[in-house]
């Protein structure tokens, strides 16, 4: 079996657009209260706890990071240099978009990127309350980036690819938008077992 049909077997025992619809069901209660109980932590202090760097954050207001939901810490290797253009993956509400915004300064851009409208319109609002004008995001999915090929010199994620059936086809589209020579840094959630078929179809079990 290539890589490329273990990729398209997944999405196939999926439903792709149910799991889509459910993933924004929950990411919209993110939106209309990030402070409520959720399978998952969210905020400054889980930010902190996830090792992000204290004086990234410290630059952001208590609104820009309330709804960060992410699993890791993108920035571990390192923040993005000045100048340099950034792809944020499943941007949300747009916590790691505005770190990197700040760490290329006006002669880079970063472009946040997420399937949810309510993510968007939250992290726009977010993003101009910072004063970011390097800063866009657009509604789209990862699998299928609004973005130009060969535009990045990073590509960065955080808790998103996960919930992404063909994580084979957005790993494609990251290759697509990096510059040759440019970097990626994922933060993400990894099996080490093959996940059996019976719950690979379980939407619950994604989103839960
Ligand atoms: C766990 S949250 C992480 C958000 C953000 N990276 C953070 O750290 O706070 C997952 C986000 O990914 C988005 N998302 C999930 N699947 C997606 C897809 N296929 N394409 C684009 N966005 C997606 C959701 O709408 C949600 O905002």
């Amino acid at each position: 079996m290539t890589e490329r049909t273990l990729g398209a077997d997944v999405v196939d025992l999926v439903d792709v657009d149910a799991l889509r619809r459910e993933v924004q069901h929950k990411y919209r209660e993110v939106v209309e209260d990030p402070s409520a109980d959720f399978h998952f932590h969210t905020g400054r202090n889980h930010a902190l706890r996830m090792g992000y760097p204290s004086d990234a954050l410290d630059q952001l207001s208590d609104a820009a990071c309330e709804a960060f939901a992410g699993v890791a810490n993108p920035f571990f290797w390192g923040l993005p240099q000045a100048g340099e253009r950034v792809v944020d993956l499943g941007s949300g509400a747009g916590m790691d978009s505005f770190i990197a915004a700040r760490a290329v300064g006006p002669g880079g851009q970063v472009i946040g990127i997420d399937m949810t409208a309510e993510m968007i319109e939250r992290a726009e609002d977010l993003g101009r309350g910072e004063g970011l004008i390097n800063l866009e995001f657009r509604q789209g999915f990862i699998e299928d980036l609004p973005i130009e090929s060969g535009w990045a010199d990073v590509v960065i994620s955080n808790g998103v690819i996960n919930l992404c059936p063909d994580k084979l086809g957005v790993y494609r589209e990251i290759e697509r938008v990096l510059k040759p020579g440019g970097g990626m840094t994922i933060a993400d959630i990894c099996v080490e077992k093959p996940v059996p078929a019976g719950a690979l179809k379980d939407i619950d079990l994604w989103t839960g």
